[in-house]
């Protein structure tokens, strides 16, 4: 794929959650992000985004997916701005639609960090740019695209895997669901009773064939996994019901001894932030089974693959 072809096909797309996207669509965006990463680092400086601008607006805090949007905006030689929520007040001191259509006239795209999923639809309504979701309380499409990516260089392909999301069926398992209909992976999810994912997404990919099982004991889920996965239970949101989850989610604290379980090539995961000592321990994290620092590289590259899809052209 020669580095300034568009995308016809994604250009002027919002990036919302994977549900929307084919497999045929996902798979291109992966080998873009391979491509893109692999050139950069020999060297190569495309700017296929040139004088473009990405507004990115912050309703909850960020390391990973703050630096790497901005890295990407101007690795690509563009360039974004900033908005935390503290600043604008969306919704608050302005309404959702007119701060959409204030920024359609400035920026060629929008990425937001969002406390509900709401928000971003009514962003992606009234704005005539693309709006990336950089996470919501249903759905964090950008780092499973980073994560499949990890993947790829890991396996050298994600046929045949068996990926295993022990913790909370929260925006990030969610969106495990939804990358494993469109590749195919095999995915066991172990959650306490209560914590399932949401089942309309759940329903939706199995309808389109998604292998995905749950179960309620995650060292049976870890079992012969490829790769094991685990997210915080306690997202950003979700603080006042701390305690509660503390409790029931008592024996998922993955430990580098449940390595021992998993197939001989089993990686071990997760999206970052940790809280150590609750989903996983700083031993699992910095383990040599851990690709918890490549999925952190690849959302940058991960992120350009987004941005040069819906961004790079004008719209078919
Ligand atoms: N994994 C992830 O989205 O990290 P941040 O919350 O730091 O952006
Ligand atoms: N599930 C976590 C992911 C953080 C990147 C949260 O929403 O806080």
């Amino acid at each position: 794929m020669a580095e300034n072809d568009a995308h016809p096909h994604l250009t002027g797309r919002d990036f919302l959650t994977l549900g929307d996207f084919s497999a045929s669509e996902f798979t291109e965006l992966l080998e873009r992000g391979l491509d893109m990463k692999r050139r950069w680092k020999a060297g190569d400086r495309p700017r296929t985004l040139e004088h473009k601008t990405l507004a990115m607006i912050f309703e909850k805090q960020s390391l990973r997916t703050r630096s790497t949007f901005d890295i990407a905006m101007f690795q690509l030689g563009g360039h974004s701005v900033l908005l935390s929520q503290n600043f604008i007040g969306v919704g608050v001191r302005e309404s959702i639609r007119d701060v959409a259509k204030n920024l359609e006239r400035w920026v060629d795209g929008v990425m937001a960090r969002t406390y509900g999923h709401g928000t971003l639809h009514e962003l992606a309504e009234h704005a005539s740019v693309p709006v990336i979701n950089g996470l919501s309380d249903r759905y964090h499409p950008c780092q499973l695209t980073a994560d499949y990516l990890t993947l790829m260089e890991t396996f050298g392909s994600v046929d045949g895997l068996r990926l295993a999301f022990v913790g909370d069926g929260n925006n990030v398992c969610n969106s495990h669901i939804q990358a494993a209909a469109v590749t195919g992976v095999s995915l066991v999810i172990a959650a306490p009773e209560g914590f399932d994912p949401d089942p309309e997404t759940l329903a939706a990919a199995r309808a389109k064939g998604a292998d995905v099982t749950i179960v309620r004991d995650p060292r049976e889920a870890a079992r012969g996994a490829d790769a094991l996965y685990t997210d915080v239970w306690i997202s950003m949101g979700d603080e006042e019901d701390a305690d509660r989850r503390r409790t029931a989610f008592r024996g998922f604290t993955v430990t580098p001894e449940w390595f021992n379980d998993l197939s001989p090539r089993g990686v071990f995961m997760h999206d970052l932030p940790a809280h150590y000592g609750e989903e996983t321990v700083e031993e699992a994290v910095h383990h040599e089974r851990s690709v918890v620092f490549d999925q952190a590289e690849n959302r940058l590259h991960a992120h350009k693959a987004i941005l040069h899809a819906v961004m790079a052209a004008e719209p078919a």
